[in-house]
C-alpha cells in the first residue's frame, strides 16, 4: 500500500461529506470520478434548471460549492488538494491529493459541513462583531471573491426591491412555476427542496416560493445581515470561484454559529441582475 496515495475509502469519505454542499434547488448537479490520487469534477448538465437557470450560472456556482466542500473535507482527512480548474472544456476541476497533517482550521471548517443547512426563516437581530464580519469577508477573499455587507437602508431596500421584482416576474411565468414545483415540496427524495425546509407563510421578501411548505417561520423581526458576493467577471471560471467562495462563507458562518441562506433569485433575470445595489 502506498501511503502517499489516498485509498478509495478516503476519497469516498471526502465525496460523501462534499455532496452535503448547498446547490440550487438542491439539484446536486455534479458528477465525480476518481482514480488513484486524481479526482475529476464535472457538471451534470442534465440537472440544470432550464427555466430558473438558462445560462447555467447557478449550476456552476453549485459545482463550486461542492468543490470547496470536497477540498475542505479532504484537508481534514489529511490530504491537501491541488486543484486545476477548467483544464478541459467539459471538466470543471481535476484535483490531486497529497498527504498533509490536518490543521486545526481544516478540522474546524470540515466539522461545520454536517452542521450547516439553509435556514429560510426570519433571523433575530444580533449585530455581528467587526471580528465576525472580517472573518466572513476574508473567507471569500481567499477564493478571489468579494463579500460586501449591505449596511445602509438604501442598499438593503434596493436589494429587497430587486428580490421582490424577481419573485413577481417569476410568479407570472408558468414554466418557472412548474419547474420550481417539481423541485420542491418533497417529502422523502434525496434531492430537491424538502417541504420541511420551506417556510410556511413567510413575510421575508427574499424567500423563494417553494411548494408545500411545512416549516413555521419564527416571529423574529427580520434582522438578517444582507451581503452581496461578487467576482471580477462573469466567466465560467468566475462562477465556479463564486461557488467556492459561497461555500467558504456559509461554512465560516456555521462555525460562528450563524444561520445562513444563499439567495440567487434576483440574479436569475437580466433586468433584476442589472440593478445596482451597492
Ligand atoms: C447557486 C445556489 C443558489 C441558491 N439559491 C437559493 C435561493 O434563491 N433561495 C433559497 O431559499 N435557497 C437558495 N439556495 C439554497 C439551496 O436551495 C439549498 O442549498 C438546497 O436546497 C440544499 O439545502 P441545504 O443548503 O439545507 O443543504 C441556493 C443554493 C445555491 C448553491
Amino acid at each position: 500500500m502506498d501511503h502517499n496515495l489516498p485509498d478509495a475509502y478516503t476519497v469516498r469519505a471526502a465525496i460523501a461529506l462534499a455532496v452535503r454542499a448547498p446547490s440550487v434547488h438542491n439539484s446536486q448537479p455534479w458528477d465525480w470520478r476518481f482514480s488513484g490520487r486524481t479526482i475529476e469534477l464535472r457538471a451534470d448538465t442534465g440537472r440544470r434548471l432550464r427555466q430558473a437557470d438558462p445560462e447555467g450560472r447557478d449550476l456552476l456556482i453549485s459545482c463550486g460549492c461542492v468543490l470547496h466542500h470536497f477540498t475542505t473535507a479532504a484537508a481534514a482527512l489529511g490530504w491537501a488538494a491541488r486543484v486545476d480548474r477548467m483544464p478541459d472544456p467539459d471538466l470543471l476541476a481535476r484535483i490531486e491529493l497529497f498527504p498533509r497533517e490536518p490543521r486545526e482550521e481544516d478540522i474546524a471548517l470540515a466539522t461545520a459541513i454536517p452542521r450547516r443547512r439553509t435556514d429560510r426563516r426570519r433571523y433575530a437581530t444580533r449585530p455581528l462583531t467587526a471580528w465576525a464580519e472580517n472573518r466572513l469577508v476574508r473567507s471569500a477573499t481567499v477564493h478571489d471573491a468579494m463579500l460586501r455587507f449591505l449596511d445602509g437602508a438604501p442598499q438593503r431596500s434596493a436589494l429587497t426591491a430587486a428580490a421582490v421584482e424577481a419573485r413577481d416576474l417569476h410568479r407570472a411565468d408558468p414554466d418557472y412555476g412548474l419547474e420550481l414545483a417539481s423541485w420542491s415540496g418533497r417529502r422523502y427524495a434525496a434531492d430537491g427542496v424538502p417541504a420541511r425546509n420551506a417556510v410556511l407563510t413567510t413575510a421575508a421578501p427574499l424567500v423563494r416560493d417553494f411548494s408545500n411548505a411545512l416549516l413555521t417561520d419564527t416571529d423574529a423581526h427580520d434582522g438578517a445581515a444582507l451581503t452581496v458576493l461578487s467576482t471580477a467577471d462573469d466567466t465560467p471560471l468566475d462562477r465556479l470561484r463564486a461557488g467556492e467562495a459561497a461555500s467558504a462563507v456559509v461554512l465560516t458562518a456555521t462555525r460562528l454559529n450563524l444561520a445562513s441562506c444563499l439567495v440567487t433569485e434576483p440574479l436569475e433575470l437580466p433586468c433584476t441582475r442589472a440593478q445596482q445595489v451597492c
